[in-house]
């Protein structure tokens, strides 16, 4: 007799108002590569009319505007949509806000968020995007990466659940490192997600 197949896991993706949405792509992809272990169920927006709202246009995803301007009344529409989507992972992409200790204990999933860094070096409250790579060109390191962490309360701080670094030593600006960089979120941050969900 054949077996049932199980049930795909349902991921939720919050995405912030400057995002592209790579991740989300990167992680529809893999995703639906691998036969759909888990889907995108749900994208959460805070703005309207964004490269982001495009995207799951065309993906067929379903996207959900919520006004992130009072932190108190996104956290509580978030926690309602996923309670209402009986979501089991939050995965920010691109979501640079911070969550509260509250919200990460009342939502009751896990949330996870991508870093364009090697944390904990270049973290913390204004380390974001191209100001991560701008600082790791000033600094000369020869190699940098991407971390997926749990989020918590406290910026970039969170247990890492996955690494990976590259080699930047050719790299003769910050948009080159990333270049580079991006190409390792989207490698390793469905994987982590379903490593995750299996652990
Ligand atoms: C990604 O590079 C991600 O690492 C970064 O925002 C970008 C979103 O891009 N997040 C942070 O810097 C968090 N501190 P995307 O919209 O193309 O996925």
């Amino acid at each position: 007799m054949e077996g049932i197949a199980p049930k795909a896991h349902r991921i939720a993706v919050l995405t912030g108002g400057r995002g592209r949405g790579s991740n989300l792509r990167a992680i529809h992809q893999h995703f639906k590569e691998l036969g759909f272990p888990a889907s995108v169920a749900l994208v959460i927006g805070d703005r309207r009319q964004t490269p982001v709202c495009e995207l799951c246009h065309d993906l067929e995803l379903h996207f959900v505007y919520v006004s992130s301007k009072d932190m108190q009344s996104y956290e509580a529409e978030v926690i309602k949509l996923i309670n209402e989507h009986q979501i089991e992972l939050i995965a920010l992409a691109g979501f640079l806000k911070l969550l509260s200790a509250d919200f990460l204990s009342r939502v009751q999933v896990p949330v996870l968020n991508i870093h364009p860094s090697l944390l904990p070096k270049y973290g913390g409250a204004k380390m974001y995007g191209m100001k991560v790579h701008e600082a790791v060109f000033a600094s000369g390191d020869k190699e940098s990466g991407a971390t997926v962490h749990e989020v918590s309360p406290i910026y970039d701080a969170g247990r890492i659940v996955k690494q990976k670094s590259v080699d930047i030593s050719d790299c003769i600006n910050s948009e080159e490192i990333a270049q580079k960089v991006l190409k390792i979120e989207h490698q390793i941050y469905a994987e982590a997600i379903l490593q995750y969900l299996k652990s």
